[in-house]
């Protein structure tokens, strides 16, 4: 594309949340110059809406090690995690918080040490916060006030395209809110857009999470892996006839005490799980399902007068509740399940190298194997820290020789399939959630066949739509292809976990046009 402007970068970044901005600050002091491209105001991403906090390992709890913490994550990825990449980034927390700390983030304090908090599958109470429930809206607020000023940020922007010339990154092409088009030549791009949840009627995610990133990374020949793993939170606060984000009532709330009931007073997890309330967020969401299905009701209550000091220690969900009218300190929370996660995405090692040279991608949108099939609470900021930082740094390191300043290329992408949205996101929530079915998955990819057409990606809504139907696409393949339930993968016509796919991730790639299915090879980014 020969935009209305083009601009020169050493790095461009996409996406301003945890991730994002780590890597863009992290290559920006090693002397990068640094472009981040986001398409709304700098805050608006995931991030600022993290609520339980931060599961790092720093050293002052008794008893609690790396080697613990890798443990329940691994416990909790439902035979899919890779132990080693998990190892590698939960061992670097410690240095990542202390980093973050540095730049100015305030954790909320126990005396003389970080309070911390419990929550679904940790053996302990390791997981810092801030702002009582606020823990994102910090590290997101710290974050853009410690951004070297070196740094151009182009708020408003939508990334198009990943440019590329003979296997190599050139750029990206963007398009603003006016629909000017623009083009930033530049040898590397790193892709740190967070989560999917624009595929869902309901979503923990705020309106900008709708899978750029994945269709990004699949047009410029990356790899996704383990996208049938999308995670449902288990308590959204449950506001009638919502459509877009729900508030989400954290974990963290039972690991002070807050209990899960249903209508009739009967706990939701009594002999669901030996560990109740605090199960993984895959077998409490899938408990939840259970119990709406039987009784017809319309959600759950979480109990949390019990909780001390309720109000003071979480205040944005107490303000969220108010929203509705209900005094979370004298009554029920209504809860249900919501989308909230992708657990899989773009395949990385654990600095952010995708299989495509020039390409780096980090935090929600990425695939570690830190997630495996059902991510642990609080592990998601601290990925985005770790590997955001390395992968700024992965850049520098390897743009550190002599190079070929890159010219902007030709347009790679100038129209794709869309949905409608409505359609799209009505057909995944009763097809794709919990408890799929091959029909229902089947039924899911025809409606979005059939209201899908070509539309032209020049504007915000265009780019959104196409990445939605073309994420649909790979996480109705995926989900389709597995033939057990596992994690957060839950289908009731294959309602056992099958240890024929232990250790077995998916990946999808996109080879003229159409989604492709594979084996994933761990060597980075293929698919056998
Ligand atoms: C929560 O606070 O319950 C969400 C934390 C997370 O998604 O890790």
């Amino acid at each position: 594309m020969i935009g209305s402007w083009s601009a020169a970068a050493d790095l461009v970044v996409v996406g301003s949340g945890v991730a994002g901005l780590s890597a863009a600050s992290e290559a920006s002091r090693r002397g990068l110059r640094v472009v981040v491209v986001t398409k709304d105001a700098p805050d608006e991403g995931s991030t600022r809406w993290a609520q339980g906090g931060i599961a790092v390992v720093l050293g002052d709890v008794a008893g609690d090690t790396v080697d613990a913490h890798v443990a329940d994550t691994v416990a909790a990825g439902g035979g899919l995690v890779d132990a080693a990449a998990t190892a590698d980034i939960l061992g670097a927390g410690r240095a990542a918080v202390q980093d973050l700390r540095s730049r100015g983030a305030l954790f909320d304090a126990s005396g003389t040490r970080l309070a911390r908090t419990r929550e679904g599958g940790h053996g302990t109470t390791r997981v810092i916060h801030a702002g009582g429930d606020a823990t994102g809206a910090e590290v997101q607020r710290a974050l853009l006030a410690a951004l070297p000023g070196e740094i151009t940020v182009l708020a408003h922007h939508t990334a198009v395209a990943v440019g590329r010339d003979r296997g190599r990154v050139t750029g990206l092409e963007v398009v603003d809110d006016a629909g000017v088009p623009g083009v930033v030549a530049a040898p590397a791009v790193l892709l740190a857009t967070g989560g999917v949840g624009g595929l869902y009627e309901t979503t923990t995610n705020p309106a900008v999470a709708t899978a750029d990133g994945w269709a990004l990374a699949l047009r410029a020949g990356a790899a996704l892996a383990d996208v049938e793993f999308v995670q449902f939170h288990p308590t959204a606060l449950a506001v009638p006839r919502l459509v877009g984000r729900a508030p989400l009532v954290t974990e963290a709330l039972r690991g002070e005490g807050a209990h899960l009931v249903e209508l009739s007073g009967r706990g939701v997890m009594d002999d669901v799980d030996p560990r109740g309330d605090l199960a993984p967020r895959d077998v409490v969401a899938g408990a939840i399902t259970a119990v709406l299905a039987r009784t017809g009701a319309e959600h759950v209550l979480l109990d949390a007068t019990g909780v001390p000091d309720v109000r003071r220690r979480f205040p944005t969900v107490a303000a969220a509740c108010d929203g509705i009218g209900v005094d979370l300190a004298r009554e029920p929370i209504p809860v249900r399940p919501a989308q909230h996660y992708a657990c899989g995405g773009v395949v990385t090692d654990t600095t952010g190298r995708t299989g495509v040279p020039g390409l780096w991608a980090a935090g929600e949108v990425a695939r570690t194997g830190l997630h495996g099939a059902n991510r642990l609470a609080s592990n998601s900021l601290l990925e985005g820290l770790v590997v955001g930082r390395r992968a700024g740094a992965d850049v520098a390191a390897a743009l550190s020789g002599p190079r070929v300043v890159p010219e902007p290329s030709g347009l790679v992408v100038g129209t794709a399939l869309a949905a409608d949205r409505a359609v799209l996101q009505r057909a995944m929530s009763r097809g794709a959630a919990i408890g799929r079915d091959a029909s229902g998955l089947a039924a899911t990819s025809d409606v979005i066949e059939a209201s899908s057409v070509p539309v032209a990606l020049d504007s915000r809504a265009a780019v959104e739509d196409a990445a939605l139907a073309l994420a649909a696409g790979a996480v109705l393949a995926a989900a389709g292809s597995r033939t057990e339930s596992r994690g957060c993968h839950l289908r009731s016509d294959f309602p056992r976990r099958d240890d024929r796919w232990q250790g077995a991730s998916t990946a999808v790639t996109l080879v003229d046009g159409r989604l492709c299915l594979g084996a994933l090879d761990t060597a980075l980014g293929g698919a056998a």
